[in-house]
């Protein structure tokens, strides 16, 4: 299995013609889930005691498998939120694994660790968080988020009075559903202010002063969102600081989605206020184009981050030798071993420079304020919100929840196109509408034009 023989050679050229014919294909299909059991009886048995050979694994994958994944990078892909790597940051992406580098700490991980910061610096420049502010790479948003609160938690835990305190969040409804899940975690209570629509001051002030003595006592921490999932939708940055800053409470930003909208000139000044924060989400696998897995944690304040999260072992202290002396990713989220998952975006980015980075989310950008037009002329469409960064929510005039899921399904049963249904609270109701979500600048009118044209 370690060994080097003509087999490894061949197999080595046939994944490498494999990756470039993805990696420059222009044409291709959408991809669809396949039920398992037809998976099973399409490929067999492959996992054996004598290994069923490399070339016949390799031919199952391309022949049954590779397909059963939706190309999420596909132009027609405008479901969730998408991605688009850059070619170059997915060729790194290889370049990463063939290198086995442990990111966690300087000593083993240096040169990918240098490489990292260099791209970090870049994300936290576009923040304009103060002298002393950074951040590491995690495996995407739910990470970030809970190195950010555990990090938020402990610094409250800090005083003796709160010791002993089950700790409360606020954020709104409109948070993403990982600050939910990761306020389980960490065992801490979540209050969500009731709107879908941008968090405001005094909305937050109100929600703070309804709240009991005792809910006060236990209240650490705010999560604005920058850009939310479902309509990308910023919250009040500015206003949000203010208040937590009055208040001591620590100021989370969870601009996985949007973050990269921090680099386009004609949306940046809705994010005012992001310098004020705390700590910041923002995923570069979303809109910074890097292959998964790829989350960043920013912080103001880095010690604070290191006090939560560094870990202690004798057979660790030789990492924090002299000799080691250099920056550990590891002490400041929550992994130990780690991919240096940063290195693809800082090719990426050295390649290309960051001039590239901001015409493409400009894009993404520009075909949300497009497709809001064609949306605008049409007679049985109606935009319901105005497209807000690269989110486009709209009905089709008539249509009925169900109909929505089966438009999905059809078009993406005939390979054609991914674009699924939401919810978007309007009042006290919730409506099903449909969501458009963009990020891949190769999308075309064209694309938005078909796709509408398929709910007339
Ligand atoms: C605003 C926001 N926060 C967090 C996440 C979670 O990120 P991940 O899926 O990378 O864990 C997402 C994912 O869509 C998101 O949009």
């Amino acid at each position: 299995m370690h060994k080097i023989d003509l087999g490894l050679v061949e197999m080595t050229m046939d994944v490498m013609k494999y990756a470039i014919d993805r990696i420059s294909a222009t044409e291709r299909e959408i991809g669809k889930p396949i039920k398992a059991e037809e998976l099973k009886n399409l490929v067999g048995e492959t996992i054996t005691n004598k290994g069923i050979g490399g070339e016949n694994a390799f031919n199952l994958w391309k022949k049954h498998l590779a397909n059963a994944n939706v190309q999420i990078d596909h132009p027609r892909h405008l479901a969730f939120v998408p991605a688009s790597p850059t070619r170059a940051a997915i060729m790194f992406d290889l370049v990463t694994s063939a290198s086995s580098i442990h990111g966690a700490y300087w000593m083993e991980g240096a040169g990918g660790i240098f490489c990292e910061n260099e791209a970090m610096k870049w994300i936290v420049s576009l923040t304009g968080l103060p002298k002393g502010a950074f951040g590491v790479f995690t495996s995407g948003g739910t990470a970030a988020n809970l190195s950010a609160l555990v990090t938020a938690r402990e610094h409250f835990r800090e005083k003796e009075e709160n010791r002993g305190k089950k700790g409360l969040i606020i954020a709104s409804i409109g948070a993403h559903s990982s600050v939910k899940a990761m306020a389980k975690v960490i065992d801490v209570d979540i209050l969500l202010v009731d709107s879908e629509e941008s968090l405001h001051q005094s909305e937050l002030e109100e929600t703070i002063a309804s709240l009991s003595l005792e809910q006060r006592n236990r209240l650490f921490a705010v999560v604005a969102t920058g850009g939310t999932t479902n309509a990308g939708i910023i919250d009040d940055l500015n206003g949000i600081a203010a208040v937590c800053k009055q208040q001591n409470l620590w100021f989370h930003v969870d601009a996985a989605y949007g973050g990269g909208a921090l680099v386009a000139d004609s949306v940046r000044h809705l994010f005012n206020g992001i310098e004020q924060a705390d700590s910041i989400t923002i995923d570069p696998h979303k809109w910074m184009f890097s292959p998964y897995d790829c989350g960043a944690v920013l912080y103001k304040d880095m010690q604070l981050a290191k006090n939560a999260h560094s870990q202690q072992g004798s057979y660790l202290d030789i990492f924090k030798d002299e000799g080691a002396h250099g920056f550990n990713p590891t002490d400041y989220q929550i992994q130990l071993t780690r991919r240096v998952r940063g290195l693809p975006l800082w090719f990426s980015l050295a390649m290309h420079g960051t001039d590239r980075y901001k015409e493409a989310v400009e894009r993404g950008l520009e075909l949300a304020q497009i497709a809001g037009k064609m949306i605008e002329e049409h007679p049985n469409l109606e935009l319901v919100r105005e497209p807000s960064l690269s989110c486009v929510l709209y009905r089709r005039k008539g249509w009925k929840p169900e109909d929505y899921t089966h438009w999905t399904y059809e078009n993406h049963k005939k390979g054609f196109a991914l674009v699924t249904p939401t919810k978007y609270k309007l009042g006290n109701t919730y409506e099903t509408v449909s969501r458009f979500c963009f990020i891949n600048p190769d999308t075309t009118e064209k694309d938005i034009e078909q796709i509408l044209k398929t709910m007339e």
